[in-house]
């Protein structure tokens, strides 16, 4: 009898693994959640991508698009994740024009670097309310589809789900947290209030079939993160301190969101991948 190749080998990173699915991805206009966004569309997905400005929101949408020939990707813009009438807005157009929401990528984020005594009361509290209140809005506003999305993508975990994969969400987050990071402490407060709501979700939405990890991106070139937070004397500092020697790509990021909601993602739940080149594990030492 002849192998069944798929009962080993799952079927990622191949043209048409996320046909007929949807991606809403907030912050989408951003590098690393734009990366994020373009692999799925590449892959087969539609995408709606979020943003607080209209013009870069819309251009970048029209760029994702052009990942795939026949892609949709719709860009809303003048939309602040800590207005959760605007995300639901987003959310319904979204699954109006699009048909579906299958995935979920919470990735708005506020930094700037600024030491305790520099951040005013209501400094800390946007950053704490674009990251967590607004991944909290992300999800509300999108759960009731990726409920029904999880209910169409249910698998035994032996045989590769007929439908493909669905109901799942990424939180993307950061390592700065887990050392305690200078300059950072409103961005850090705010990243593991994020963690701590993926595991809840995790717990509560699983038996649902919903899935909810995070992925903590580490130093990657070409981001708006790594240019708002390294000065350019500390930047060499840091490019050393990376145990692989160099700084990540956004491509290394758009991967583990591959791995994660494909079908060989899909018994891994409240986790957290750190995408980093072991950095986040020299701290102290460099
Ligand atoms: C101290 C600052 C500040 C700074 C703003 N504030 N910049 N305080 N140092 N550099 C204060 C303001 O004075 C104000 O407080 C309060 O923050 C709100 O500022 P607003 O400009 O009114 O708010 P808003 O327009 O909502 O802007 C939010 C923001 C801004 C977070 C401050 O930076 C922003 O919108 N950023 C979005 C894009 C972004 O940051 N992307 C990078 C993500 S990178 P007062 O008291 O004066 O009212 C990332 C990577 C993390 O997250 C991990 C990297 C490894």
């Amino acid at each position: 009898m002849p192998m069944d190749r798929y009962e080993y080998v799952s079927d990622v990173w191949r043209d048409g693994i996320f046909d007929n699915k949807v991606v809403f991805c907030t912050g989408g206009a951003g590098s690393i959640c734009s990366a994020q966004v373009r692999a799925m569309v590449a892959l087969g997905a539609n995408a709606c991508i979020i943003g607080r400005n209209v013009e870069k929101t819309e251009t970048m949408a029209k760029d994702i698009a052009t990942a795939r020939s026949g892609a949709k990707v719709i860009g809303i813009g003048a939309v602040d994740v800590r207005r959760p009438e605007l995300l639901q807005a987003a959310a319904d157009r979204c699954a109006k024009e699009l048909g579906s929401i299958d995935f979920v990528i919470a990735g708005a984020a506020g930094n700037f670097l600024a030491t305790m005594d520099q951040i005013s009361p209501n400094a800390l509290k946007s950053v704490i309310d674009i990251d967590v209140l607004g991944s909290y809005n992300t999800v509300k506003a999108t759960l009731p589809y990726l409920v029904e999305s999880a209910a169409k993508h249910r698998t035994d975990g032996k045989t590769r789900p007929a439908n493909g994969t669905g109901g799942r969400i990424i939180f993307v987050s950061a390592t700065l947290h887990y050392s305690g990071t200078a300059l950072q402490s409103h961005v850090s407060v705010a990243k593991a209030g994020v963690d701590a709501m993926s595991v809840s979700v995790a717990i509560e939405q699983g038996p649902k079939g919903i899935t909810s990890n995070v992925i903590a991106p580490g130093p990657i070139a070409d981001t708006e993160g790594v240019a708002r937070l390294s000065k350019k004397e500390t930047r060499v500092k840091a490019y050393k301190a990376v145990p692989t020697g160099r700084y990540g790509s956004v491509k290394e990021i758009a991967d583990a969101t591959i791995y994660l909601f494909s079908d060989s993602g899909n018994y891994v739940n409240g986790e957290t991948l750190v995408v980093d080149g072991g950095h986040w594990h020299t701290a102290g030492t460099s």
